[in-house]
């Protein structure tokens, strides 16, 4: 059983989303989960934002609840796709091992290798963002999903 975790800064708006939609496209014998590298918004649904822009393509992700990235993250997951580069530093400074270093990886050099694009945070943007946010992950994941089935 593949277990992925998807993290963001707050998980409340990107990384709730990337669960969404990855758990959509893959069979119940994959786990996806997610998680923020920052406590501020522990317990929390996600932003409404993200709620509508999941709505809006058919996914309920009103019942994820935020929580923080921890080190024993690394021993669940197999695989674990930070947004950006700041998630990135945040994740790798909680590693054990090399092999827990192994596990991160940008999501969206999924979709263009090794160039480090990232995710755009949207929480301080208007509504665009979120859709923008959308269309990113929804390529990176389908892209993950071939990759792993
Ligand atoms: P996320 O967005 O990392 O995509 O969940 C953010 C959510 C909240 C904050 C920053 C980013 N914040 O500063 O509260």
């Amino acid at each position: 059983m593949t277990k992925i975790l998807m993290v963001c800064l707050g998980n409340i708006c990107r990384s709730p989303l990337a669960e969404g939609i990855l758990k959509s496209k893959l069979p119940n014998n994959f786990i996806v989960d997610s998680a923020g590298t920052a406590n501020y918004h522990i317990g929390r649904s996600p932003d409404i934002r993200s709620i509508a822009v999941a709505t809006k393509h058919g996914l309920d992700i009103s019942n994820l609840s935020g929580r923080q990235f921890n080190s024993s993250d690394f021993d669940t997951f197999d695989i674990i796709y930070v947004m950006d580069e700041s998630n990135f530093m945040n994740v790798i400074k909680l590693a054990k091992n090399d092999n827990d270093l192994a596990k991160v990886t940008l999501i969206l050099n999924e979709v263009h290798p090794n160039m480090n694009y990232e995710v755009p945070d949207p929480y301080y943007g208007g509504d665009n963002g979120f859709e923008n946010v959308y269309q990113m992950l929804d390529e990176a994941c389908d892209i993950i999903v071939k990759k792993l089935i």
